[in-house]
């Protein structure tokens, strides 16, 4: 992807971050997703005083773009932001959540708080992953 697109896109996630409701971890994460149009979609994570109900940046950006009509695999580009020393890298629910809504050569830009990126793939994050029924 072109090195401005991709810039944009990261700089989608490190400013949304700022948004994250993180009242128990204090841990903000921000990922922005790049659609079929063009248009990009960002998301945070969004925490609950039952820790379980806890919904991560990655998996808020793609469920809005469901809600907002994207059929599955509409997605180009993922983008993921946090204030680490180390890239931060997706958790396996949110990782599971990109097998089923992209295509396993997705792009995923994983970032650190000095702005270096990482670029991986969603087949990359997910070996074997478990994807169709009809096994
Ligand atoms: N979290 C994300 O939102 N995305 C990730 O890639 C890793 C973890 C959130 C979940 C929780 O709110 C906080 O970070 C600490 O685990």
């Amino acid at each position: 992807m072109q090195t401005e697109m991709i810039q944009k896109l990261v700089n989608e996630a490190r400013s949304v971050m700022e948004n994250a409701y993180v009242p128990y971890s204090h841990f903000q994460v921000g990922a922005a997703i790049l659609m079929n149009d063009q248009r990009i979609i960002a998301g945070v994570n969004v925490e609950n005083v039952s820790f379980g109900a806890t919904n991560c940046a990655e998996r808020t950006a793609i469920f809005t773009s469901v809600a907002q009509g994207y059929p599955a695999k509409s997605i180009k580009a993922i983008a993921v932001a946090a204030k680490t020393k180390g890239f931060i890298t997706p958790c396996s629910i949110c990782r599971q959540v990109m097998v089923e809504m992209c295509d396993p050569e997705t792009p995923v830009y994983l970032t650190r708080n000095d702005g270096e990126i990482f670029e991986t793939t969603v087949k990359a994050l997910v070996p074997f992953a478990f994807d169709k029924l009809d096994v």
